[in-house]
């Protein structure tokens, strides 16, 4: 990786509790020319010298994903190079491959953003198995609506692993929602239900240490049962390597409990870098990179715009 920048919108969506999507692509619009000048400038490189332009095609909110796509294919139709629309996921699972660590195939791969909970199984890039996947809530999701139950700021998962630090999350008992289901489906809506139960109990008489203990016992339910399926998916697939990514790949509490539970059995793990975690463009340079190397990229050579508001990952492999 020669150079990254990112400009987070966190503070913009903050006084609204979540992301307005108008505002996101509005704000996207004015970011993402400054954003390329500078990270071009910090490679040291001009814009003559780049072979490929890559972008998210989707899945995700179309007003933001129209602006990345307007932008690349412009700028790639000004440049006479071919661009290349890369689905998200695939970024944030190969994401790892820029840590110092790197992965290597096959392994079975640990999706876990504000939007997707997936278990999948990766021979290589574009050969994605999907295993198990939630059939409500997102991972993320059940972090940020128990946040904001707990009148924790956006985002939620951070605020709530901060606070969790303080809390006994003995002192609760919340639900692992389709732990012995038998296979590798996640459910995360009853959970926030639990909390909301929780929270009400307590009434107006609510204080720190009580929502500490709430917020401990939550990220201790959500994250035990990612640990548990993801070790049922190792040992379904047999295979020793496991990639975790996505935002809440950055909670340390899940990369604690992975990490020695991993390390019992001789199983591999591997993280992207803390930074390369969350939504970012590197991630999206990088699957677009793998698949050149491997011949394996879908070149847009007519520049025509192309956004998939939601699209399945299978329907991204090569
Ligand atoms: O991958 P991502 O940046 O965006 C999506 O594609 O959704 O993931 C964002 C999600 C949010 O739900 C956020 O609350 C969660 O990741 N997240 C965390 C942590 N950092 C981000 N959840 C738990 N603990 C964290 N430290
Ligand atoms: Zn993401």
């Amino acid at each position: 990786m020669l150079a990254h920048a990112l400009h987070s919108q966190i503070d913009m969506h903050q006084a609204y509790g979540g992301v307005v999507p108008e505002l996101a692509s509005r704000d996207h619009i004015r970011r993402v020319i400054p954003l390329a000048r500078l990270v071009l400038a910090e490679a040291g490189l001009s814009l003559a010298q780049i072979d490929h332009v890559a972008y998210t095609r989707g899945p995700g909110l179309a007003g933001a994903l129209l602006v990345g796509a307007g932008v690349a294919c412009s700028l790639a139709a000004a440049l006479g190079r071919p661009v290349i629309g890369i689905h998200h996921l695939e970024g944030h699972l190969l994401s790892p491959f820029l840590a110092s660590d790197a992965p290597e195939f096959p392994f079975v791969a640990l999706l876990v953003s504000g939007g997707h909970t997936q278990l999948m199984r990766v021979d290589d890039v574009g050969c994605y198995e999907l295993l198990g996947e939630t059939i409500d809530d997102a991972a993320g999701e059940a972090f940020d609506k128990s946040a904001k139950l707990l009148g924790l700021g956006y985002p939620g998962g951070p605020a709530l692993a901060r606070l969790a630090a303080f809390g006994d999350a003995s002192a609760v008992t919340l639900p692992r929602p389709l732990l012995h289901s038998g296979n590798l489906d996640f459910s995360f809506a009853g959970l926030k239900t639990a909390v909301r139960t929780q929270v009400m109990k307590l009434g107006t008489n609510v204080c720190e240490q009580d929502k500490a203990n709430i917020a401990a016992a939550t990220q201790e339910a959500i994250t035990d049962v990612l640990v548990r399926k993801s070790l049922q998916a190792l040992r379904q697939t047999g295979l020793a390597r496991i990639v975790v990514a996505g935002g809440v790949g950055a909670n340390t509490r899940l990369r604690e409990r992975l990490n020695s539970e991993c390390a019992t059995r001789q199983i591999r793990v591997h993280y992207p870098e803390m930074a390369l975690c969350t939504d970012n463009g590197a991630m999206i340079a990088l699957a677009a990179a793998m698949r050149l190397q491997r011949g394996t990229a879908v070149l847009q050579i007519d520049h025509a715009f192309n956004v998939q508001p939601r699209w399945p990952l299978a329907g991204a492999a090569a």
